[in-house]
């Protein structure tokens, strides 16, 4: 069975096209991150109290695998013989390898079934145990002003792939000037991905340039995910002049203190450059950071995973609300997110209302099976009719007028598994009415 499920998984991989081909990323990574919520104020402690949670909570048997230490773990210095990179001792008094194993360990403690196939290029999906990940920048200096890996690739990869590292997020501040055109920016970035192909251990590699120059063009084959804008901010749509932008095609500044629903909008045109192994990045999840509500979660939540951005959550693990929990394990919405398809959702339409907008997405999954979403950004609630002339406009007229029976994905069914038949409908769906900043959607699957 499994021999056979591999094969068809093969199969079905081998036939799409792909981006770096390190076999990693054929759907979007999922894992932790500690930047959003601790900053620099890292340790091996908290690092290692968070896998385990991870592990507590069920959020690895979801998907979430890669635990990943973010800026600030670096020695004030390199190793000053070997110019190789050196841990904060203060923070990491065993060394990151120690932390790494120990990270690797956890799945398999807690007797879960730890399955990797390996044949070829492909690395099978399911595998429980976590992986572990680390952060560097293309420049002199990182963005919290630790050495950086410029000119220092070869040796920070080898010692990356020695640590047992599986991901490294790569960012852009301090780069002495190489960005401005496409061309410089690859030469950049592209330096560290063939360094870390070179060392022969699958490294997941996340560009981190905030959009620059067009990753989306230059990034797909040296990557398998690229941020697209300046720092997400835990703020439903605030405009903030640090994140000055108003699209993120041709951005000469993309900043930070973006706010949740602008990164939205940046994406919007940018879903067609996505596909299997490389991945446009939305940037980490503020989901139970407090600074939105339960339904802008919700939003926050539901267009990282239509949009197929890597989900990286950014909160407390070791303490959160039973809503945080139950918004980041909306199976119904991580399955969208994992589809095999690899298609991002597409906006059909965006139409102003007082103080905001609403927008209607839609997308298709594997076998047949199609969603669509309504987001609302005014303050007020609005009621829109949703014609499926719209939805479907990519699948022609017979997919347009023939019916389909919709599930509401934000909501549980009988059982208490997330998605609740709405019944059957045919041509629109009428009435819908929507709250201030939520998102609601559906899943259509054609009735006979
Ligand atoms: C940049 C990145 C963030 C984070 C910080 C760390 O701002 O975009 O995601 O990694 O640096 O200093």
């Amino acid at each position: 069975m499994l021999l056979l499920s591999a094969l068809l998984t093969f199969i079905l991989h081998a036939s799409k096209v792909r981006g770096l081909d390190n076999g990693l990323a054929i759907t979007p990574q999922m894992g932790w991150n500690t930047y959003n919520h601790f900053g620099c104020d890292i340790s091996e402690t908290s690092i290692l109290n968070t896998a385990k949670a991870m592990v507590a909570n069920n959020l690895t048997k979801l998907g979430y695998e890669y635990v990943l230490i973010d800026d600030c773990w670096q020695a004030p210095a390199r190793d000053p013989n070997t110019g190789a990179p050196v841990a904060n001792s203060d923070k990491f008094p065993r060394g990151i390898k120690a932390l790494a194993d120990d990270v690797h360990a956890l799945g398999m403690k807690v007797g879960q079934l730890h399955v990797t196939i390996s044949f070829g290029w492909l690395t099978s999906r399911g595998d429980p145990s976590q992986k572990f990940g680390i952060y560097s920048n293309a420049g002199k200096l990182t963005c919290g002003s630790r050495f950086g890996s410029l000119g220092h690739e070869e040796i920070d990869a080898k010692t990356y792939a020695e640590w047992g590292v599986d991901y490294l997020k790569y960012d852009n501040c301090y780069n002495e000037g190489q960005a401005g055109t496409p061309k410089l920016s690859f030469d950049r970035f592209a330096a560290m991905s063939y360094a870390l192909n070179a060392t022969g251990r699958p490294i997941l590699y996340s560009v981190c340039n905030w959009g620059e120059d067009g990753p989306w063009n230059f990034a797909p084959t040296i990557a398998n995910s690229w941020r697209i804008s300046g720092d997400i901010m835990d703020n439903f749509g605030r405009f903030d002049e640090r994140c000055p932008c108003t699209s993120a095609l041709d951005c000469k500044l993309p900043g930070f203190n973006c706010a949740m629903a602008r990164i939205i909008d940046f994406a919007a045109p940018l879903g067609q450059k996505a596909r299997q192994g490389a991945w446009n990045d939305l940037d980490m999840l503020e989901i139970g950071n407090g600074g939105m509500t339960y339904d802008e979660y919700v939003s926050h939540f539901t267009f990282w995973s239509i949009l197929k951005s890597p989900l990286i959550l950014g909160n407390d693990i070791t303490n959160m609300s039973p809503e945080t929990l139950e918004i980041i394990t909306n199976k119904a919405i991580i399955d969208i997110n994992q589809d095999p398809a690899a298609s991002p959702a597409t906006r059909r339409w965006k139409r102003s209302v007082p103080g905001g907008d609403l927008s209607l997405w839609s997308g298709s999954l594997v076998n047949y099976r199609f969603i669509f979403a309504l987001l609302n950004t005014s303050p007020k609630s609005q009621t829109v009719d949703i014609d499926f002339t719209d939805v479907f406009v990519d699948q022609g007229t017979v997919y347009q007028h023939q019916p389909y029976a919709l599930s509401d994905l934000w909501q549980k069914d009988a059982s208490g598994n997330w998605g609740k038949p709405l019944g059957t409908f045919q041509g629109s769906l009428s009435k819908v009415v929507i709250g201030s900043h939520q998102t609601k959607i559906w899943m259509a699957v054609p009735a006979p």
